[in-house]
């Protein structure tokens, strides 16, 4: 009997996944399928330049790094700031993205990376190199979206973190071929079991760029800033989390501090939330909590470091501020392949307009209390930098292992 009703629920279940596959024409809105119209636009062609089209020198008090046009556009459209007031051709930026945009000042920027790690690196490390800008004392805030753990976050959550991890660094397994007892095919460099959240497991290979740590006082403030803004949110983004069952998953948006999780691949599901939320248990020695996903921001954070080692930026000045468009894993009784494939999470636009919503406050707080507060800095009160040790500094690093630092 048991068992019969257990066929008629599979069943039942595979027919309605299969009508709600037939009822979903279009694919959803999520961070790898945007439609981008704007794109198409860049694609023209235009005369490469290896030189500045500034005239005389910008100092920007802030940055902002977009990865793609939605995270940009919102931006643009706030025309009191008005960053199309003073555009600036940046030789070796991405070809779809040439231009910094800056306000009349040249107090706030911005620039568009182009997406994955890659794409990053590329365009971060052109910024400082093209010597167009005088970034010495610019603060910088990664300003994207990201997919989410539902354990620490939800849609339209505001995150900012204090750790970046370079999950895809790793040994991969096909799942099918994984030895039978172990939880996912992602064995970090060099050790011999798959991601866990024990010293036996520590990657005995490094090259570097794993994890990053960023100004803790810094983040504060900016998360007490973005506090302060009502964050949007839509019903049918409540509706989408209402199935989770669960806090914070099923509850309204809110700022969070937590960790974000950076690969190429955009990974979705349970099995590699968990191997990468013990990665980044391990990664930061215990005191780094996952809750984003992202293409972009260790590669990102690399290239400003080396900027910083050569003193062109100050690595102190950096905020990662991640808004959340989707859950990296299915609500309980859904598949993940409908999760990722077929679901209308609709947190993308909440996690656009967030983006601006948090964003601007902290973008008016640099510019009211630049003389007082920022001007100076903010002093790290925690150890910031790369897992190498790179940049000298007073405060000896908690991640890493003494073997691989260089100062
Ligand atoms: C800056 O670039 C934007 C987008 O390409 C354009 O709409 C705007 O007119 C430009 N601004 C100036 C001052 O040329
Ligand atoms: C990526 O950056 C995060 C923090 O932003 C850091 O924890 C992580 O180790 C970095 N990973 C890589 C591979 O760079
Ligand atoms: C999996 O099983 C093998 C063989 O028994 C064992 O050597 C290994 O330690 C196990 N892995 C884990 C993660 O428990
Ligand atoms: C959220 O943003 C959308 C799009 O701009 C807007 O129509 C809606 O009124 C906003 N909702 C809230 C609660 O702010
Ligand atoms: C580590 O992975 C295991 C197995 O998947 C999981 O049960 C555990 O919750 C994970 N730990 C963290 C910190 O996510
Ligand atoms: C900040 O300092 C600059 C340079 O000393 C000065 O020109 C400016 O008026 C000051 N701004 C404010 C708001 O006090
Ligand atoms: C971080 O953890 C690893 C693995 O347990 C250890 O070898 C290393 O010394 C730790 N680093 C710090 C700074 O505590």
């Amino acid at each position: 009997m048991r068992l019969v009703s257990l066929c008629l629920s599979t069943l039942f279940a595979a027919d309605a996944l299969a009508s709600s596959f037939a009822r979903t024409s279009v694919k959803p809105k999520h961070r790898s399928v945007s439609k981008d119209v704007a794109h198409q636009r860049r694609l023209a062609k235009r005369d490469a330049s290896s030189l500045c089209s500034a005239t005389g020198s910008i100092k920007p008090k802030f940055f902002i790094i977009s990865m793609f046009d939605p995270e940009a556009d919102i931006w643009y459209q706030d025309t009191t700031l008005n960053l199309y007031a003073n555009n600036v051709t940046v030789p070796g930026f991405s070809p779809l993205f040439p231009d910094a945009h800056c306000t009349a000042s040249g107090e706030v920027c911005q620039m568009t990376t182009g997406e994955g790690e890659i794409n990053a690196a590329g365009s971060v490390n052109a910024l400082w190199v093209s010597g167009c800008f005088d970034l010495t004392s610019t603060y910088f805030m990664i300003a994207g979206i990201s997919g989410g753990n539902p354990h620490v976050v939800t849609t339209g959550s505001v995150t900012f973190a204090k750790y970046a991890v370079q999950v895809g660094l790793q040994e991969e397994f096909d799942q099918s071929q994984v030895p039978a007892n172990d939880t996912s095919g992602y064995f970090p460099q060099g050790a011999y079991y798959p991601d866990e959240s024990n010293p036996i497991d520590y990657p005995t290979s490094i090259y570097g760029t794993e994890v990053f740590e960023v100004n803790e006082n810094l983040l504060d403030r900016a998360f007490y800033l973005a506090s302060l803004a009502t964050l949007n949110d839509t019903e049918d983004a409540a509706k989408y989390r209402a199935t989770y069952g669960y806090a914070p998953a099923n509850q309204p948006p809110s700022v969070v501090k937590c960790d974000s999780a950076t690969s190429d691949q955009y990974w979705s599901g349970s099995v590699l939330g968990y191997a990468f939320s013990n990665y980044t248990d391990l990664m930061t020695n215990g005191t780094g909590l996952y809750c984003g996903t992202q293409q972009e921001d260790n590669a990102t954070l690399e290239s400003l470091l080396r900027g910083a080692i050569l003193k062109k930026l100050d690595f102190s000045r950096i905020i990662i501020m991640r808004t959340i468009s989707d859950f990296d894993r299915a609500p309980p009784g859904e598949t993940e392949v409908y999760h990722l494939l077929y679901a209308d999470q609709e947190g993308f636009e909440i996690s656009i307009q967030n983006i601006y919503l948090a964003g601007i406050e902290i973008v008016k707080d640099v510019l009211m209390y630049w003389n007082s507060t920022y001007a100076g800095g903010l002093k790290p009160g925690n150890y910031i930098g790369d897992i190498f040790d790179s940049l000298p500094g007073d405060i000896p690093p908690n991640i890493g292992t003494p073997a691989y630092y260089i100062n």
